[in-house]
């Protein structure tokens, strides 16, 4: 097994227990673990030594909401939007076409791409969902390519109704036949609860669904205007709610009761609902950003994911929405990184609370965790908001393996 020791680090961000930020700090990778943290002048020796120069390490980004399985181009629609119309669910339905049209070779070649360009820009850990299929052949066929190269995959058969189905006949087929079939490759479902999309009622009955079948739980709501998407979220102890721009006081005072009796990161069992912020979703779409701040002030957990897709958000750089949560929503740096390292793993069920032995974690540097992190070419992860766009990200490691 080859080590690899990481001397002279500026700014560790180790996301651990402690939270702790370490500086002049060292780091070992053993095979895909990480095996010992300190100082530089404590460390021992290592198969390969690399001197990060005073540069900064934090984990690699986990980004814990995409839809990278998809065909076809949606640049019009993004250029009305940019002359004034608004983002209505019903693009879906263009992606979902092109997506039926392409071959298996050639959207395992377009996921394949899309995940390369994710990891380059620091992304070590990624959930991806279907929802581009909208049948049982083809969201079926999404799920399992889907399955060969995410890390985790969420079953999104209830992300629109097809045109010219009944509503809940369709509800009816993503609830038995389509969940039966994805089954064997997703670990998570979703439904995206919006005007346009599901009805309160439509989500309950997919939300039961999936549970029964024992999948985990997230929800698309309150994306664009307020409803019921945290509250059923809540309700149903969905790991995590996805968008919230549009938020009353009640869905605030939902999300931070389920996080009431947490005990932090080592407590999970008494886990709530995580808050996932899309900011460039948001800025894509010319929504009011998530309020981030407010909800990081009520005590609720926030995640911070790219939504890379091909309607609302097509960009997977994490350190984008870094920069905008820092610069437009109110977070600080340390807030903001948190969000999307720890908060991403929070919500995928792979932080170090959720795991007896601690070893698989991502999101967080310890030992024992998965050696996935990142060196930024800057001496501090402020660099990320002060030099917003630069090409900051140095070297990038995913199970101990350097693959930037
Ligand atoms: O998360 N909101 C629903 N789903 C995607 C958009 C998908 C699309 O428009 O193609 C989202 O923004």
């Amino acid at each position: 097994m080859t080590s690899t020791l990481i001397t002279n680090i500026g700014e560790l961000m180790t996301q651990d227990l402690e939270r702790r930020v370490l500086h002049g700090a060292a780091v070992v990778l053993e095979g895909e673990r990480i095996s010992w943290i300190g100082d530089t002048a404590a460390a021992p020796a290592a198969d390969q030594q690399i001197d990060a120069d005073g540069r900064a390490v934090l984990p690699g980004w986990v980004d814990s909401h995409t839809h990278l399985v998809f065909a076809g181009d949606r640049t019009a629609e993004f250029e009305a939007r940019m002359a004034g119309e608004s983002y209505a669910a019903g693009g879906i339905a263009v992606t979902t076409g092109a997506t039926r049209e392409a071959s298996d070779y050639d959207l395992t070649r377009l996921l394949l791409g899309r995940v390369a360009e994710a990891a380059a820009g620091g992304t070590t850990y990624l959930e991806t969902k279907t929802g581009y299929g909208l049948d049982v052949e083809h969201e079926t066929r999404s799920a399992r390519i889907a399955s060969g190269v995410a890390d985790q995959v969420t079953y999104l058969g209830a992300h629109l109704v097809p045109a010219g189905m009944d509503p809940d006949e369709y509800t009816d087929l993503v609830c038995g036949p389509m969940l039966n079939a994805v089954r064997p490759y997703v670990q998570w479902a979703d439904v995206f609860c919006e005007r346009g999309a599901f009805t309160e009622e439509q989500s309950r009955r997919v939300l039961t669904a999936a549970r029964d079948a024992g999948l985990g739980l997230r929800v698309h709501g309150n994306q664009l205007g307020t409803g019921p998407g945290v509250r059923l979220a809540v309700e149903f102890g969905a790991a995590s709610v996805d968008h919230v721009n549009y938020l009353d006081d009640d869905d605030v005072e939902a999300l931070a009761g389920s996080w009431a009796a947490w005990n932090g990161p080592a407590d999970a069992r008494s886990q709530g609902t995580v808050a996932t912020c899309l900011p460039a979703c948001d800025l894509s779409t010319r929504q009011p950003l998530a309020p981030a701040r407010r909800l990081l002030d009520a005590g609720v957990q926030v995640a911070l994911a790219s939504n890379c897709n091909p309607g609302t958000s097509y960009t997977s750089s994490m350190n984008y929405c870094v920069t905008t949560a820092v610069l437009q929503m109110g977070l600080s740096v340390g807030e903001a990184v948190r969000a999307a390292t720890f908060g991403g793993a929070l919500s995928l069920g792979k932080h170090v609370g959720q795991d007896t032995e601690g070893k698989r974690a991502v999101g967080s540097l310890a030992v024992g965790h998965r050696a996935d992190l990142q060196m930024l070419n800057a001496p501090s992860a402020t660099h990320l908001a002060y030099r917003p766009g630069m090409p900051l990200t140095q070297a990038v490691w995913r199970a101990g393996e350097r693959i930037v």
